[in-house]
């Protein structure tokens, strides 16, 4: 089963989302190390991007990773066996209906999810619940309107919020890296705190500017173009110039500093 998400479940979003995660791993998992014995949750693990990162970060903790899509839970398999950790369970699950009893989980992660649920706020509590009292969940998410770079151009930022705008109409909300404070409070979590992290690149950091501004940022802008255009959201030649502007931040005078939040 396939949920309608704005990115898709392309051999070339597969690709993106490794991207993503490879580039960001420092970024996003260097404060995060789970306990020997622990069992944690991994709720939406995709292609299992994360998964991989997690499982050799805490080699002793137990991993249940879940999502709604079949395939993408045989690839994330096929990945993890690749790298011969042997700490995680998949599992196929609705975040809305976790199949496990209440207060089974220590800990429990979520990356790049909430923004393409129609109700975020309702993934949380059904999270909630399967935690232990006096565990945790960490949440990783985006922010796409916190994008900054240069040269400035407004077929880029047209471009992007296309995206945002897709994103929405698909029930989910690409700037929920903003809302992760009330989101959260509101849902019922206690002693909440947000960790906003930046991306910053320029020529100085090739590896960076390749795996981020190229294969991960503007890849994810790329992505939607047929959408964009073929809903009517911005003419062809617009959206081309668009990418092309994002192309052109990652050459030797371009910088690409945008934000995400944790
Ligand atoms: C953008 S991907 C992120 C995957 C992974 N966390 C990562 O960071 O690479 C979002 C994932 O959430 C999954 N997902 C969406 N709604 C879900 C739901 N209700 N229950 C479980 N998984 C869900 C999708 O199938 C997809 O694999």
């Amino acid at each position: 089963m396939h949920i309608d998400y704005v990115h898709g479940y392309s051999a070339k979003e597969n690709t993106r989302l490794s991207d993503q995660a490879t580039t960001l791993t420092e970024l996003l998992h260097a404060d995060t190390r789970y306990p020997p014995g622990s069992l944690v949750l991994e709720a939406g693990c995709g292609v299992g991007a994360q998964t991989v990162i997690l499982a050799e970060n805490s080699p002793q903790a137990a991993f249940t990773s879940i999502d709604i899509s079949h395939e993408s839970l045989a690839q994330a398999q096929r990945r993890v066996q690749e790298t011969g950790s042997t700490n995680v369970t998949f599992q196929h699950a609705d975040i809305f209906e976790l199949p496990f009893p209440s207060g089974h989980f220590d800990h429990v992660f979520v990356c790049f999810v909430l923004e393409h649920l129609p109700n975020p706020a309702a993934a949380l509590r059904a999270l909630m619940r399967v935690l232990k009292p006096g565990g945790s969940i960490t949440v990783i998410e985006g922010d796409h309107g916190s994008a900054y770079y240069h040269p400035r151009s407004d077929h880029a930022r047209r471009a992007i919020w296309c995206l945002v705008d897709l994103q929405q109409r698909a029930g989910g909300d690409s700037l929920i890296g903003r809302r992760l404070y009330p989101l959260l409070v509101q849902a019922g979590y206690r002693a909440v705190k947000v960790s906003p992290r930046m991306v910053y690149t320029d020529a100085s950091r090739p590896a960076l500017v390749d795996g981020f501004t190229r294969k991960t940022f503007t890849a994810m802008v790329e992505g939607v173009g047929e959408q964009a255009v073929g809903r009517g959201l911005i003419d062809e030649g617009s959206w081309a110039a668009g990418i092309r502007d994002l192309h052109r931040t990652a050459e030797e005078d371009g910088t690409f500093p945008p934000r995400w939040a944790s």
